[in-house]
């Protein structure tokens, strides 16, 4: 171990008591500007979660936690029926933001019980009390999600190359999660243990969090890292110059089909005509057990501007018209292993999820 990973930068923060505010570092100004948003209200995190100044799917599911206890400030006069009245209320403006990503129903459906049990267990409660239990529970969710983060990193390590070039798309690292990633968090664990590759960074059009996210988070760990464009993958697949490629998820069905970033499912495929093993690294909040097939996973579309730009420049005409699929589902069949805070899976991944995941 000769360097350590802690990041010079926080992705989200809760600032005080009950009535405290989420502070975001906004994503829509990196790399070229640092700068911390405040969240003082639900709709300020609605606006940040759509616009993706807080994005990937473990920070989303946080932000969204937190986000409940914001909502609940507004709770402050009501009686206990009314305050849980208001939580379904900011559940529902929060759970409308984004479709794909689970993490933030994961943690939407975990506030609510949170509040549910807390009143069964102690009815003569008040709702500074629910407040203070729900402020508990996301910060529990918080933490939670650094140590999946390190865990994965922990089972990742193994599987990254000594060296040669390892491949990863959009952002999973520090920016996407409360910790240090899913993704980049194997490839911190491996450079940590003193092994050397080079990481090649997808630009990942059209929003760019590769080129903006991913390739400034490495920077900031002076991990050797290569950007290219997201055509030239076939390309240094080719040629050899990829030994692994790692990616993180939004959701993952019971049967291992997995949600993420648009052209993640081209990786996969090229992964397997070339011979290079494909992994996906999620921690178990992104699971979506509920759904058998990836098929059924919504996928979110965003807005045709997106594609028409580059960098906030137009650089199409607006006459012909753009589609915009935030994220694309890999097939399980694809997957050489999903890398999870509990251990390793490898197909038959149905079974694997099965093992891991589903309550004894
Ligand atoms: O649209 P985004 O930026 O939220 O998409 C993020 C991704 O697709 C990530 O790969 C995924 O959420 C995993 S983050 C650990």
């Amino acid at each position: 171990m000769n360097k350590t990973f802690s990041p010079s930068f926080h992705t989200l923060r809760w600032e005080g008591g009950i009535d405290g505010t989420l502070q975001l570092l906004d994503q829509r100004k990196l790399p070229q500007e640092k700068e911390y948003l405040t969240c003082r209200a639900v709709d300020d995190l609605v606006e940040a979660l759509v616009s993706l100044a807080v994005r990937g799917a473990p920070a989303i599911g946080v932000a969204a936690a937190y986000g409940i206890c914001l909502g609940m400030q507004k709770a402050a006069d009501h009686a206990p029926a009314g305050a849980l009245a208001l939580l379904d209320e900011s559940k529902a403006k929060l759970a409308a933001s984004r479709p794909t990503a689970v993490n933030l129903f994961w943690a939407l459906d975990r506030m609510k019980k949170a509040a549910c049990r807390f009143f069964a267990e102690q009815p003569a409660a008040s709702v500074p009390d629910l407040r203070r239990r729900l402020l508990e529970e996301a910060n529990a969710i918080c933490e939670e999600d650094k140590q999946m983060c390190r865990a994965i990193g922990q089972n990742g390590l193994s599987l990254m190359p000594e060296d040669g070039g390892v491949l990863t798309h959009c952002n999973a690292g520090a920016l996407a999660t409360a910790g240090i990633g899913t993704a980049l968090a194997a490839i911190y664990a491996a450079h940590q243990a003193g092994k050397r590759f080079t990481v090649y960074v997808d630009e990942t059009r059209p929003l760019l969090q590769g080129a903006r996210l991913t390739a400034w988070e490495l920077a900031q760990y002076a991990i050797p890292s290569v950007l290219i464009c997201d055509n030239m993958a076939a390309w240094l697949m080719k040629r050899g110059k990829i030994k692994a490629v790692i990616a993180g998820a939004d959701r993952i069905a019971a049967n291992g089909d997995t949600a993420n970033k648009i052209g993640t499912l081209g990786l996969s495929i090229l992964a397997k005509r070339f011979g290079i093993p494909f992994y996906i690294a999620a921690p178990s909040s992104t699971f979506d057990l509920s759904i058998s097939h990836g098929r059924d996973i919504p996928i979110e579309e965003r807005s045709a501007d997106e594609v028409h730009a580059f960098a906030g420049r137009r650089v199409a005409p607006s006459a012909i018209p753009a589609y915009n699929p935030a994220f694309d589902i890999t097939d399980a069949a694809d997957i050489t292993a999903i890398i999870t805070e509990k251990g390793v899976f490898y197909p038959p991944l149905e079974k694997a999820i099965k093992d891991y995941l589903e309550p004894k």
